[in-house]
């Protein structure tokens, strides 16, 4: 059984943000209904590259859901919408503010019809203040958050403020929003309450900071870009071995002599300014080199093997290829197969392991409209209604 069977999610969401959170809860096992609009669908069906007719975009991030698509911008369709909210529990949008409350499918509309529904919405800066009614996507959202100015390298070093090599706004947003759904869905089982979540993808990357804002407020200066570096210890740093980059060093001060014994310098030890992870940093690029130079003449599993002697922690940097095909990513089922339109892919697996409610994939994502008869049937719809709104274009 999965965690979330019996639980039915009216899916208004397009992109990447939200349909991120809505494909948890699917691979948990809720019934999430995507709502899409009759002959265009999520924008993430055209995002390049599209393949085999479909954008890899909306591939990743919509199996085990179901496709229906109708007309918000009519009276019939915001019926159907009604009538599958009354039998609902969680509702979820991600347009921008303002825009469910114009097609009249806000929270507090929908509450007359189902005052018990959990709503959820997702939006670049939040339902309420100056900002609230601009667009956005998660570039915007790591770059208003502060996240942008400490990725990256310092100016010095040619370096400039620097995004995630994913949308990474888009899924800490989403996984906040499955967050804010789970704790609203307890409430609802303990109170019979619903609740409204309205989740920023802004909040969602300040709430990510970690200590960048407490120094700030301490010291009054603002965090620089430090590369691959960590501010509170060194060496913590990324080095290219003869056959590829690898990642070395860890935050543990008391590692500092096994380090310098795993790389053959213990007169590094020795040394009284370097004895603190303050006192490493003022000589970072001493360390730096030294390090760099030792890396430059091994391969990675020679300084893997190297550091597991002396106990210190390492990893390459996978490529995504290479990541694919560690024995560890298989042996997590973090790769998995999918067939959808006839054509095979290869994508994530599902990262929270459960032991007695695991998540499982059911269905590839759906083909536009997919469902849109089998649903619109369970709600008492019949062939000549269906054909009648099918006509109008109400329907897909
Ligand atoms: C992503 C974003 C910038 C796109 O902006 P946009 O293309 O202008 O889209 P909006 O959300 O403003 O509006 C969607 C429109 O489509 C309409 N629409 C959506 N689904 C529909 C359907 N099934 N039937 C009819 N109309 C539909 C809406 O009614 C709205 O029309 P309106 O503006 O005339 O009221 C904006 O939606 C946003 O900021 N969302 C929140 C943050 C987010 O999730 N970003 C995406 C990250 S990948």
């Amino acid at each position: 059984m999965n965690a979330l069977e019996g639980i039915r999610v009216i899916d208004l969401t397009t992109s990447y943000s939200a349909p991120i959170g809505t494909m948890q809860l699917a691979d948990f096992g809720a019934e999430v209904i995507k709502i899409e609009r009759p002959y265009v669908g999520d924008g993430s069906r055209t995002w390049s590259p599209v393949v085999n007719g479909e954008g890899l975009s909306y591939v990743i991030m919509n199996r085990n859901k179901k496709s229906v698509a109708v007309n918000m911008k009519s009276e019939e369709g915001l019926e159907i919408i009604r009538e599958l909210v009354r039998g609902a529990d969680v509702v979820v949008e991600n347009f921008r503010p303002g825009v469910v409350k114009r097609l009249g499918l806000d929270y507090e509309s929908l509450c007359k019809i189902k005052p018990d529904i959990i709503y959820a919405s997702l939006s670049g800066y939040g339902q309420t203040g100056p900002d609230a009614k601009k667009g956005a996507f998660s570039n915007l959202a790591e770059a208003q958050s502060g996240l942008m100015s400490i990725t990256g390298f310092p100016d010095e070093e040619g370096g400039a403020p620097t995004g995630s090599g994913v949308a990474f706004g888009d899924s800490v947003a989403g996984m906040y929003l499955v967050q804010g759904i789970m704790y609203a869905l307890f409430h609802h089982e303990r109170t019979g309450e619903g609740q409204y979540i309205d989740i920023a993808m802004t909040d969602a990357l300040i709430g990510l900071l970690q200590h960048a804002v407490i120094n700030t407020s301490v010291f009054g200066e603002n965090p620089p870009r430090v590369g691959n570096r960590d501010l509170s210890e060194y060496p913590y740093d990324t080095f290219l071995a003869k056959d590829g980059w690898c990642q070395l060093g860890n935050a543990k001060a008391t590692d500092w002599t096994d380090f310098t014994l795993a790389i053959g310098r213990p007169d590094l030890a020795e040394r009284e300014e370097l004895k603190t992870p303050g006192g490493r940093w003022e000589h970072v690029n001493e360390i730096h080199d030294i390090v760099a130079e030792w890396a430059s003449q091994r391969t990675r599993a020679e300084i893997e093997a190297r550091f597991a002697e002396y106990g210190q922690l390492y990893s390459p940097i996978c490529t995504i290829k290479e990541m694919m095909e560690l024995p560890q990513t298989i042996h997590r089922e973090m790769i998995v197969d999918m067939e959808y339109r006839g054509m095979k892919y290869k994508m994530q697996g599902i990262p929270l392991k459960l032991s007695k409610t695991p998540g499982s994939i059911r269905n590839a994502p759906p083909t536009l409209g997919e469902n849109t008869d089998e649903i619109l049937r369970s709600i008492g719809y019949d062939d000549t209604k269906l054909a009648e709104l099918r006509e109008k274009d109400i329907i897909q």
